[in-house]
């Protein structure tokens, strides 16, 4: 049996592994084990960004959601959440405020709500192309048909987040509520690399019910759809969920993966999490340690911050953009790295 250093060298080599080395790695809960592959994701991500840390400013369009899932504070099945959606203007808005504190790509982040027609998003995605051609645009608004994907790609978004919450469909049917569909969630990634956006898929770690097994899963799915970017964060739990009583995930773990991601694909977008953040407050620090190299700071107008809550205890919800900017050029600063300003695309889709 090869050891799990051997492991972590077999995939920074190959970048890949089967099933059983993966389970075998995933499986291992050796402090020893773990720091090596934060060693090695780190000299990955310096190799390929050096000490540059790219931010992405995230604008919380709306908390009106259809959907239901288990996990998340703003389901339609939440009636004790006050519900907003931007107007076009506070949209425009935000993003001014950015683009002027340096931010050159907006997220444009939402529940799946029905307001947000194809005619819409249009509007608004070409607007900010007009006014700030040099941005990359990024959509986080779930699932939609290829048509309305296509017709947003059209108006001038490049890039799209999606997370595919597990790849495995056993495990998704139990974060979900039967309307949703696994198979229908991959499709929309499928999609969405076939028309060409850079894509990012994720997952939560230590949601209810995640298993070495799903990890596998997770692990194979992102070696198969080589994503641009993937998203993960600690599961922590909302309280007006059905999840209310779970266990939250642990900061240990996702740093682990977050290593294994960055040597499974060294060029990656990685982000530190805001949830990663907010079960540790040196959360983010340690995610870049491990290999991340993204950081997504709010640009939402504060009255609203606090009804984006998807977990509890969500950290920021007070501060102003500015606020948020300087706090983590600081601690980025602290820790060696430096904030950048540029689009930061895929090396892949440079
Ligand atoms: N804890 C952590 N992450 C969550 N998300 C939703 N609810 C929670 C939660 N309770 C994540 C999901 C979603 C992303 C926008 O936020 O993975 O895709
Ligand atoms: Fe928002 Fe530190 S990043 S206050």
């Amino acid at each position: 049996m090869e050891s799990n250093m051997d492991l972590i060298n077999k995939l920074n080599r190959q970048h890949q592994l089967n099933s059983d080395e993966w389970g075998e790695l995933l499986r291992c809960n050796d402090e020893k084990v773990a720091k090596y592959a934060e060693q090695v994701a780190r000299e990955q991500a310096k190799k390929i960004f050096g000490n540059k840390i790219y931010v992405r400013g995230l604008i919380e369009i709306s908390n009106y959601c259809k959907n239901n899932c288990f996990y998340c504070g703003i389901r339609r099945g939440n009636t004790s959440v006050e519900r907003y959606r931007l107007t076009k203007e506070q949209i425009l808005a935000c993003a001014e405020e950015g683009y002027a504190l340096g931010f050159r790509t907006f997220v444009l982040q939402g529940g799946e709500d029905a307001a947000f027609t194809d005619v819409w998003m249009c509007d608004v995605i070409s607007q900010l192309r007009e006014n700030f051609p040099d941005c990359a645009i990024t959509l986080s608004l779930g699932e939609r048909t290829r048509e309305s994907y296509q017709a947003m790609y059209d108006a001038g978004a490049n890039r799209y987040l999606l997370r595919h919450e597990t790849a495995d469909k056993y495990h998704y049917e139990k974060l979900h509520p039967e309307e949703m569909s696994f198979e229908h969630r991959m499709e929309c990634l499928r999609i969405l690399k076939d028309i060409g956006y850079q894509v990012g898929c994720g997952f939560m770690v230590g949601s209810p019910g995640q298993t070495i097994a799903s990890l596998v899963k997770d692990m194979e799915l992102i070696t198969k759809l080589q994503p641009e970017m993937v998203g993960i964060g600690p599961f922590v739990p909302h309280h007006a969920t059905p999840f209310a009583k779970e266990e939250q995930g642990t900061v240990r773990q996702t740093l682990y993966l977050l290593s294994l991601i960055r040597i499974l694909k060294p060029d990656v977008l990685l982000p530190a999490t805001t949830s990663l953040g907010t079960i540790d407050p040196r959360g983010r620090e340690k995610g870049i340690l491990a290999g991340a190299n993204v950081l997504m700071p709010n640009l939402s107008p504060t009255a609203v911050r606090k009804q984006y809550e998807l977990y509890d205890n969500k950290i920021c919800t007070g501060d102003e953009a500015a606020e948020c900017r300087n706090c983590l050029e600081n601690r980025v600063k602290a820790i060696g790295y430096e904030l950048v300003v540029d689009r930061g695309d895929a090396p892949s889709f440079q």
